[in-house]
């Protein structure tokens, strides 16, 4: 049996980290990148939010791949790299692994410790897939190792992650994956615009997941920066923009309140908010426009009944 190989690129820069949290703290509108949501216990409360009623991105575009992915694989010639970004605990493209018949599956995500447990197991399943888990923090730079394999890939990027970018960072983003692609292909899932009432619930579920989500980035904080969040001063919120066509999560001081860390300290007036995370919701024309504009060509998408998600798939 093939075992899997593990790469990190990006070693953690602790104080690079803490410079970037206090800047974004000490901002006049204070905000948080949604990369620091994820924490082992954040990444467990992501879990559980995709098994929430009112999260539906998650399991439509599961029946989305369900449904469709023979035919997607259909318009692909196979064989080419899977580069799977965001892999998590790899059961999305473990799924598709049988009708996309990959030469190698790369698995990347934040740190390559993450990866090791989901890559044994699927490796079990598939022992003779070379499979490489490679750790780097690909949010601002998508630069693939050699062991991602040479030649066209097809690079996979499910979940609507896209939508957490700007639309201009989405364009630049989806740039630099048509270039790691090769030649080859993007698979890549899309929150569709929806009215309020389906959206907002999504992210201010009744039992509190998503609530407990966001303010777990505070816990989060005191660890990396050494600052004394009490999470129980801060309130979870989130909106639909509706100009912006983004659903908005803040964490909202319910009192006057100072948080300090080592060589600094912000004051927060009761009502003043961080802005944790935006989730841009698409079109399909808008989305098909983006792809464009980052060079993909040949687009052609899956989608279901009530149109709330879909998968392009895009040449590079
Ligand atoms: C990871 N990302 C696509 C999720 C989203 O829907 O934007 C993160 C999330 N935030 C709150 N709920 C889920």
């Amino acid at each position: 049996m093939t075992l899997p190989h593990f790469i990190q690129l990006d070693h953690e820069n602790a104080a690079a980290t803490q410079a970037e949290l206090a800047a974004g703290l000490l901002a006049t509108a204070a905000s948080i990148a949604p990369k620091y949501f994820y924490n082992a216990l954040g990444s467990r409360l992501f879990d559980a939010i995709t098994a929430l009623p009112e999260y539906y991105p998650t399991r439509t575009e599961a029946r989305i791949f369900d449904a469709h992915a023979a035919d997607m694989a259909a318009q692909l010639p196979g064989g080419w790299p899977l580069i799977d970004l965001g892999a998590g605990n790899c059961a999305k493209a473990a799924r598709l692994l049988g009708v996309l018949r990959p030469s190698r599956y790369v698995a990347v995500d934040i740190s390559a410790a993450f990866l090791q447990d989901a890559l044994g197991q699927l490796q079990r399943q598939h022992p003779d897939l070379p499979m490489v888990g490679v750790g780097m923090d690909f949010s601002h730079h998508l630069d693939l190792p050699l062991e991602a394999g040479d030649g066209p890939r097809l690079v996979f990027y499910p979940g609507s992650s896209i939508g957490n970018f700007t639309s201009e960072q989405a364009v630049d983003f989806l740039s630099q994956i048509r270039l790691a692609a090769q030649g080859g292909a993007l698979l890549i899932g899309v929150d569709l615009l929806k009215p309020a009432s389906l959206l907002v619930p999504a992210y201010d579920d009744a039992l509190g997941v998503t609530a407990a989500f966001n303010r777990n980035m505070l816990l989060h904080l005191n660890q990396r920066l050494g600052s004394d969040f009490q999470v129980a001063q801060w309130q979870h919120i989130a909106l639909f923009n509706q100009e912006a066509s983004r659903i908005e999560m803040h964490l909202q001081a319910a009192q006057d309140l100072t948080v300090r860390w080592p060589g600094a300290e912000r004051r927060f007036r009761a009502g003043e908010r961080i802005h944790t995370e935006n989730a841009y919701k698409y079109t399909l024309a808008q989305f098909e426009g983006l792809l464009r504009e980052a060079g993909f060509v040949n687009t052609t998408h899956w989608s279901e009944a009530l149109r709330h998600f879909a998968v392009f798939l895009a040449r590079a």
